[in-house]
């Protein structure tokens, strides 16, 4: 049975606007706060090319904690294994920002996409860059066929004046060993990093690699092999949305990345790459709509990983 996407994403946007309100934008970076919890925007891009959308789904939006997949499929297609050696795969269990594991763990990081872990990899990438932020940046550009990609330097002006949090697990990594290159340039770096704007049709087709195996599905160019790719997926699924992954994979099932933004990127793999983007957050710092409108989606194509 064809499944009509056009329909069904229709269908979600009416469904989820009562949930628009319900949402608190991110305010501990100013620049984020300025946003409207009212947009609402989701795109399908499908491994045939085919690509749907609704909403706001070509608007521009603060990728943030989405970029940590981008620069980890970068760092492993480089590096390959050898990371593991200084960011875990486990799910922290503790919010994206938390300081208190990485003591008693000895400054390795649980896992990639919690913060400790994003700074390592964007150490990591330094290492091999002559800029890390600009690799991924290139990367996420290349990946989604779209030039007209960028940081936006308000955001990250934004982020890197209240970092302290950050920089005091950058500074804690560093005093363990595990954090190669300066901090104050770490920070500077991933707080670039994260202010890439994109829509959610720029990012759906930019993911859709690792819902086909590693291939970019519209040029055939190999980025990863389907082991690696399958590794990254994992990964999405059990530590892709903060300290709720489990929550999330009992209602939606899909491996995903989400930023604090209000993007989530999830993947239906063999098939397609969605993007759904509203900016109002859970207490978790997951879109509240977004999960919703992904938790629809499931329900209504009958697709999801279980
Ligand atoms: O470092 C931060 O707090 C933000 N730049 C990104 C946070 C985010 O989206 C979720 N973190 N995993």
């Amino acid at each position: 049975m064809t499944i009509d996407y056009q329909q069904i994403l229709e269908d979600i946007h009416q469904e989820i606007q009562p949930l628009l309100s319900q949402g608190k934008v991110a305010t501990y970076i100013p620049e984020l706060s300025k946003v409207s919890p009212q947009h609402f925007g989701m795109a399908v891009y499908c491994l045939d090319g085919r690509s749907y959308m609704v909403g706001d789904a070509q608007q521009k939006f603060s990728t943030q904690s989405i970029t940590k997949l981008f620069a980890l499929s970068l760092a492993f297609e480089r590096e390959g294994n050898a990371i593991w050696k200084r960011v875990g795969r486990e799910p922290s269990g503790n919010p994206f920002n938390s300081l208190s594991q990485l003591e008693y763990e000895r400054g390795i990081p649980r896992n990639p996409f919690i913060n400790a872990g994003a700074l390592v990899i964007n150490d990591i990438l330094a290492q091999r860059f002559v800029q890390a932020d600009i690799a991924v940046l290139q990367f996420m550009r290349m990946l989604s066929n779209e030039v007209k990609i960028d940081f936006d330097r308000e955001v990250a002006i934004s982020e890197e004046k209240h970092a302290h949090r950050n920089s005091a697990i950058a500074h804690l990594m560093k005093d363990f060993g595990n954090l190669h290159n300066p901090v104050d340039s770490v920070i500077a770096s991933y707080c670039r990093q994260c202010s890439i704007t994109m829509t959610c049709l720029e990012l759906a087709k930019a993911g859709s690699f690792l819902a086909n195996h590693g291939t970019i599905p519209w040029s055939g160019n190999k980025i990863l092999d389907s082991s690696s790719a399958k590794r990254l997926n994992a990964l999405m699924l059990t530590c892709g949305t903060y300290d709720v992954a489990g929550d999330f994979a009992f209602r939606v099932g899909l491996p995903a990345k989400s930023g604090v933004g209000g993007g989530i990127l999830a993947l239906v793999p063999g098939e397609l790459a969605v993007c759904v983007w509203s900016p109002g957050l859970d207490p978790a710092g997951n879109s509240l709509a977004g999960v919703m409108a992904l938790e629809l989606f499931t329900t209504m194509t009958a697709r999801s990983i279980f």
